[in-house]
């Protein structure tokens, strides 16, 4: 790994540079996989010093450091540049002081850049820095994107070609947080290095596969862009469908990116293609109301600030992905993702089909658990016998359960992903091909459900969204296993 470099950050003042890129630069500082031979250039339109810009850095890790020194020491590789991403001028000035540091850190012309900002700048700003010679093929040149990759197949389209005009696309890091999650890279061990799971996870003996991501807080205060985006687009179009696709590939050839990308690139094309019936039959939207939970008053989606009062827009979804391989054709994936749910929990649940009963009673189905987050671990329940005269089965539980985020044992998502674009590992990233296949999905549902044909579901604050989407699973025989409401 090389981490001599430059990293760049675009939107430097923002919330998600305080909140975990600068806590996250700093555990690779500290744990010795950032050198001395780094700095970082921050950049946004404010007009900050290098002494503010600082301070900012040392607030956002005051609880990491050992000391206040070490937090200073940090901080001293920061710089800043009040820049507008428009304006040519700033460029050239970036450029003077990219090859200073350089030269000052011997960053050997490594380059990183970090866009986070509003996606409207991200084509501009990748063709100023190749005609500003920013980026110059001297030394590794890397470019991470934050979400969203576009709003629809032409948005992201376009926004792919402008990044395509400067960078490769094995340059382009498309950030997908989720899949910097400890538990969601452990899919990849439970698969394929158990051979118990990876003999039984086909269509042969799973029955259905169900996806939660639950939140229970609201739209916060990014009610002016949600409302834009919908669950649809915001969890299901990058989260809901990666996931999916670690679930449901193909055993790879080999643990490298290439094969791993080739595996997941071909569920994304194998996604099943709704008919329209289908669409209205397998996706569900709703929308939080106003209400009481434990006796505390919530607004309702619509009377959230910068929400339109009159807001068709989705605050939870759910529905079922089919995929068309040997492996798992005609398998149900469930999902269903939501704000203002019961609790906040992802969830995994893989459901197995069982076999003809001889006790007299029906047996319940073997559930492989996969716990992401809060709590992260697995849970196998199997069926058992209740201890006593008789014979009668009971429910047994298998647990490996840890709080590892509270406990701070499981690195932050942003560390592990800047760590593995540091050593040039884009296996935990979106490839084009997979987001291309993902919005050519979703903008049929979205489609749709502009025209209005198909209902809005309110729901009541702290459930687990409507009814509907209970009766999605009923239409298949299934019922959600997770049920934090009940
Ligand atoms: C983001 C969405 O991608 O993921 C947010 O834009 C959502 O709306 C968030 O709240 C959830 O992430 P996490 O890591 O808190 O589960």
């Amino acid at each position: 790994m090389s981490s001599k470099v430059i990293v760049t950050i675009f939107g430097a003042s923002g919330d998600l540079a305080q909140r975990k890129l600068y806590p996250s630069l700093f555990r690779l500082y500290k744990s010795g996989n950032l050198s001395e031979h780094f700095a970082v250039i921050g950049t946004a339109r404010r007009p900050w010093s290098k002494e503010y810009f600082e301070s900012v850095v040392v607030d956002s890790i005051s609880d990491l450091a050992d000391s206040p020194e070490q937090a200073q020491e940090f901080a001293s590789h920061f710089y800043y540049q009040s820049h507008d991403v428009q304006d040519t001028e700033h460029y050239i000035e970036l450029c003077k002081l990219q090859n200073k540091l350089n030269e000052e850190y011997q960053a050997e012309n490594n380059k990183l850049f970090f866009l986070s900002m509003a996606p409207q700048f991200f084509g501009t700003i990748a063709k100023h820095l190749k005609s500003e010679h920013i980026v110059d093929g001297k030394g590794f040149e890397r470019l991470i994107v934050e979400k969203p990759f576009g709003t629809d197949l032409a948005t992201a389209s376009k926004l792919n070609e402008d990044l395509l005009a400067t960078f490769d696309e094995e340059q382009i890091f498309r950030i997908d947080h989720y899949l910097g999650k400890e538990m969601i890279q452990n899919i990849f061990a439970i698969r394929f290095a158990n051979l118990l799971f990876e003999n039984i996870w086909n269509r042969d003996y799973i029955d259905n596969v169900q996806i939660t991501f639950a939140e229970k807080l609201g739209v916060e205060e990014r009610g002016g862009y949600y409302d834009q985006s919908g669950a649809l687009r915001d969890m299901v179009q990058n989260h809901t469908l990666q996931l999916l696709s670690l679930l449901a590939m193909d055993k790879p050839k080999s643990f490298t990116k290439e094969n791993i990308r080739a595996e997941k690139v071909k569920v994304f094309e194998r996604l099943v293609q709704p008919s329209e019936d289908d669409l209205k039959r397998l996706f569900i939207r709703g929308q939080y109301k106003s209400g009481k939970v434990n006796g505390k008053k919530y607004i309702s989606y619509r009377s959230e600030p910068n929400v339109n009062a009159e807001s068709t827009t989705e605050t939870f979804v759910s529905g079922a992905f089919f995929i068309d391989t040997d492996r798992f054709r005609d398998v149900p994936f469930f999902f269903r993702t939501g704000k203002r749910l019961t609790a906040k929990g992802t969830h995994v649940n893989i459901v197995f089909k069982q076999m003809n009963s001889i006790f007299g009673e029906p047996l319940k189905p073997n559930i492989l658990t996969i716990y992401i987050q809060p709590t992260e671990g697995f849970s196998l329940s199997v069926n058992g016998k209740e201890v006593g005269e008789l014979f009668n089965l009971a429910p047994i539980s298998f647990d490996y359960r840890t709080d590892a985020t509270a406990s701070g044992a499981s690195p932050d998502p942003y560390e592990k992903l800047i760590f593995d674009v540091l050593n040039n590992d884009s296996t935990n990233f979106s490839h084009w091909d997979e987001v291309k296949a993902s919005w050519e999905l979703i903008d049929k549902i979205e489609q749709l459900w502009s025209q209005n044909q198909v209902p809005l579901h309110e729901y009541a604050v702290g459930s687990m969204g409507p009814e509907a989407a209970f009766d999605l699973l009923a239409q298949f025989g299934a019922r959600w296993q997770w049920q934090p409401d009940k």
